[in-house]
Order: C-alpha cells, then sequence, then structure tokens
C-alpha cells in the first residue's frame, strides 16, 4: 500500500463521519488492492458545488455509449483494478517525493519557470479534482472552491488563475493543507474509480500520466530551488550504487534510410501531440552511439567553445552572452577555478567525465555539435532508433534518490536511449499532419505550446519509469536547461566518404569512426 493513500484511508475509517467530498458518509470498503470505496454511485447525491461555490445539478455518472449499453457495463474488473493500481501508485509516489521536504522547501519559487513543489502537489490533484470528480461524479463537493485560481496552469478554460511567477507567494496554504487536499481527492477517487464512464476514465488515465510529467518537474525545480541556496543542501542522501558502469569509446551508428513511419500507433496510452502515425523519409544518417560525456564538453569548453560566436546561432550567441554562460548548469569551480564539480538533488559531487553532460541548453547542444563537425538528430531520425527498443530499460526515477544519470554501459547498437538525460532534437515542436487537439479544456495539454520550442527524446534520470515511449515527444524552449537535458549527436552521411574517421576540431579524447554506408 502506498503511504499517502494509506494513511487517508485508515484515518478515514476510523473517524466518520468525515468529509471526503461526498455527502454521503464513509463506509467500510474493502477490496483485492486495500480498503476502497464501496459506495454505489448512483446512491451520492447529485448536488454539488461548482468551483465557484454555487450548487448545481451535475450530469448523470452512468453514459450510454453508441451501442447503447452502460459505460459503467464496459469496465472490466481487470481494467478497474488496473487504474486503481496505477492511481495509487501515481498518487503515492507523489507524496514520497516530498517526505523529506519542509514547508518553506516545498513553498520557494527559485524563478518564473519554475513551480514550488506544494504547487505541483496541489496542481496534480486538482486535475483530478476538476476533470474528473467535478464534471462526472454527481454529489462531490470540492476541497475548497478558491484552488481552481491557485492551482490552474494554464488552462483558459478553466477561467483565471494565479500567474506563475507568483506560485511562490502562496505561502499559505500551507504543505500540511496541500497534503490533506490530496488526501480529499484520493479519498473521492477511490470511492468512483471503479464505476467511472469511459470519458472519466481516460481523463483518469490522462491525470495520472499528468502527475508522473509533474514528478520530474518537481524534482527539476527542486534543484533549481536548492541551487540558489549558499549552503548547497542536498535534497535526497546519494545512490553510490548507480555509479560504476562501463563505459567506452562513441561509435557511429547508422540509421534507417528512406520511408519510415513515426507517431504513436494508437495502442495504449499516449499524448495527443505523439499522433497520428505518419510516414516520413530519412536520408542516410549516423546517431552516435551513447551521449555526449563530460569529458568531451570538457574538451569544448577547453576550445574556446563558449567564446566562439561562428559556432553559435544568433540568438544562441546573444543568450550566452547576456547571460554570461561558460558552463553547463550546476557546473561548480573547486578552489584553483577548475571545472571539477557538480550540483544536484544529492548534493556537490565531483564530476564524473566519463558521466553524459547534463543541465545543457539546445543552443548549447546545438554548438556543441557544429564544433565538432556534426548536427543534432532529428526526432523522426532519433525515434526510428528507438523504435523496437525497451522503453523502460535505462536510468529512470524509480525512487528518491540522488537522481543523476551514469555512464554508458558497454553494449551495441545505440545506447542510452531510454533514460539518463532527455536529448535535444533539431526537430522544432510542431503537430503532425493531422494532428486534432481534444475536444475541451484538455485540449489546451499540448497543441497551444506548439510555437518556438524544440523536442526531446527519450526521458530522464527523473523520469518515472514507463512513463515514456518512442513516440513520446517532450519539448522546451532553446535557452532551457534546468530540466535534465543531454546531447546525442548525428551526422549526414552521404556527404561523407566511406569507412573514414571522423577528425574533429578538437582534441576529442574519444575515438570516432564513420560507419559503413
Ligand atoms: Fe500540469
Amino acid at each position: 500500500m502506498v503511504p499517502g493513500i494509506a494513511r487517508a484511508t485508515s484515518k478515514d475509517a476510523t473517524t466518520a463521519p468525515r468529509d471526503n467530498g461526498f455527502e454521503a458518509a464513509a463506509n467500510t470498503w474493502k477490496t483485492p488492492l486495500g480498503t476502497r470505496p464501496t459506495v454505489p454511485i448512483q446512491e451520492v447525491p447529485c448536488v454539488t458545488k461548482d468551483r465557484h461555490g454555487s450548487t448545481g445539478v451535475k450530469p448523470q455518472m452512468t453514459t450510454i455509449n453508441d451501442n447503447g449499453l452502460s459505460d459503467l457495463i464496459l469496465a472490466s474488473p481487470s481494467d478497474a483494478q488496473a487504474q486503481w493500481s496505477r492511481f495509487e501508485g501515481v498518487r503515492g509516489f507523489s507524496s514520497e517525493l516530498v517526505a523529506g521536504l519542509s514547508d518553506a522547501d516545498a513553498s520557494g519559487q527559485s524563478m518564473p519557470d519554475a513551480s514550488p513543489s506544494k504547487w505541483h502537489l496541489a496542481h496534480t490533484t486538482w486535475f483530478f479534482e476538476t476533470f474528473v470528480l467535478r464534471d462526472f461524479v454527481p454529489g462531490y463537493r470540492l476541497f475548497d472552491p478558491a484552488f481552481a485560481f491557485l492551482y490552474n496552469s494554464y488552462y483558459e478554460a478553466e477561467g483565471d488563475r494565479l500567474a506563475r511567477p507568483f506560485r511562490g507567494m502562496l505561502t499559505r496554504p500551507s504543505l500540511d493543507e496541500v497534503l490533506e487536499y490530496r488526501r480529499h481527492v484520493d479519498i473521492a477517487m477511490m470511492r468512483v474509480i471503479d464505476d467511472l464512464p469511459a470519458p472519466a476514465r481516460d481523463l483518469l488515465l490522462l491525470g495520472c500520466n499528468h502527475e508522473e510529467q509533474h514528478q520530474e518537474l518537481l524534482l527539476t525545480d527542486l534543484l533549481h530551488l536548492f541551487a540558489q541556496n549558499p549552503l548547497l543542501p542536498r535534497a535526497f542522501v546519494p545512490n553510490v550504487g548507480l555509479i560504476g558502469c562501463a563505459t567506452d569509446a562513441s561509435r557511429w551508428i547508422e540509421g534507417r534510410r528512406g520511408p519510415v513511419e513515426i507517431g504513436h500507433d494508437g495502442r495504449g496510452f499516449a499524448f495527443d501531440c505523439e499522433g497520428p502515425r505518419h510516414m516520413v523519409w530519412l536520408a542516410p544518417h549516423a546517431l552516435a552511439d551513447r551521449l555526449v560525456t563530460n569529458r568531451e564538453w570538457r574538451a569544448f569548453m577547453d576550445d574556446d567553445g563558449y567564446r566562439t560566436a561562428h559556432l553559435w546561432l544568433s540568438d544562441g550567441w546573444a543568450w550566452v552572452r547576456h547571460n554570461r554562460i561558460e558552463a553547463p548548469m550546476y557546473w561548480c569551480r573547486d578552489e584553483t577555478g577548475d571545472w571539477c564539480r557538480q550540483f544536484g538533488l544529492g548534493g556537490v559531487v565531483s564530476l564524473d567525465p566519463a558521466c553524459p553532460v547534463q543541465h545543457v541548453s539546445y543552443y548549447e547542444a546545438d554548438a556543441f555539435a557544429r564544433w565538432a563537425g556534426t548536427r543534432l538528430p532529428t526526432e523522426a531520425e532519433w525515434e526510428s532508433a528507438a523504435d523496437g527498443a525497451l522503453a523502460t530499460r535505462g536510468v529512470f526515477l524509480d525512487y528518491p534518490c540522488a537522481v543523476r544519470p551514469t555512464r554508458a554501459r558497454a553494449g551495441d547498437g545505440v545506447r542510452q536511449l531510454f533514460g539518463d538525460l532527455w536529448e535535444w532534437t533539431a526537430s522544432p515542436f510542431v503537430a503532425y499532419a493531422g494532428f486534432r487537439p481534444a475536444p475541451g479544456a484538455v485540449g489546451e495539454y499540448n497543441g497551444k505550446f506548439m510555437s518556438g520550442q524544440f523536442v526531446l527524446r527519450g526521458g530522464s534520470c527523473a523520469t518515472p519509469r514507463g512513463h515514456v515511449r518512442a513516440s513520446y515527444r517532450n519539448f522546451f524552449y532553446p535557452h532551457q536547461r534546468w530540466q535534465f537535458t543531454g546531447v546525442r549527436l548525428a551526422k549526414d552521411l552521404s556527404c561523407l566518404p566511406m569507412n573514414t574517421h571522423w577528425i574533429c576540431a578538437s582534441s576529442m579524447p574519444i575515438r570516432h569512426f564513420v560507419a559503413m554506408c
């Protein structure tokens, strides 16, 4: 049983009548997965408060589909059990991530792009409360109607909201109150989860995937917050067991060429922006078989990479100069001025030359690739290489620890595709042909952000295991680097001679060669 939910149910069972979001009192519940509600949804009164505090009659939960059958009838026990297990796991894991944080830790906001941990916990809860409980469960009573303003992120269809740069002003509600909000919604969800109609089950699944995204954001925002503290505190105890994997020279692996299909095939969950599946044409190319390392990045720095204008995009060069960028984010100098340390969620550690370089922007990734005489992969090249690979294998976020990528393990083929670090691609985040956002507020989830951002692929050490797949498209602005971002190189094969060694613009400490073409 996940701690957060276990506490909620056991407490509820012993302190009834307690307001769990319903007019009906608590009952004794039991399911194979733990203590669960058994109140038939039809017994829950239909009068509820809307998000503005007024009362009204919500639509009946049971719906009739095109076959004339109730969606409630169509929910198989295995589906319900899987949904419950998924929901319980995701919600409980969020609680685990903040178990060691003080209210102050969870309230700080270090920059407008980041949000307090407490806000992530509440926002993900608001998502379930709004799009599932409010919209599909008659009798559900909002925990606090004011939370819609506090914890709506960007959904215009849901009305006004607190501007993101001011989320750190929310010293209240406290962390304890936010956790109470989570328990309230968790219990309400548990009481109805078996009986949700199909559209609500889809939103439940979307909510679980949404919360997994915020688990990663919570960690990256927490890291950025702690990095502003001169004491450089650590959030988690370092997991030294992650270090010690083998590393070897980078090699070029020829990619597929010609027509290939990319995009989600419709089997299982995917975000809307991953489809439709479609055909693309790939020119002859090769991908580096692993991520760029700290040692290779040091070579770029030692060759004045950050001070050589012709390596940079115009916007990137302006960004470097304006912000006086001279190293990846979170790199630290020692007493001699040497870049030999790195700050992370496990505190300050020595920079491992063989580990992948992390926390670099698209601008930096692009400049590095140009310096190396290569380029970044397109998202189609990346996906074609990842198609068929096991997306759950790699360095992911399994439990709170010192989240960090590791050295590439020895092996053949393209390594480190999943996990470790999000890989910048050269592809702008735009809609695939035929893309249609979902109707309603959740249609704002991805589509309206298709402007000025670049696609990243593969997940990271801060991504919950099982969250990503080959078609998964993350996206950030080119100057942003507080996420767990890294670099994989690519290059064209058609313009290069066969079987030649690639000579780098600098003294790269590893051997490269061009694959057969
Ligand atoms: Fe969100």
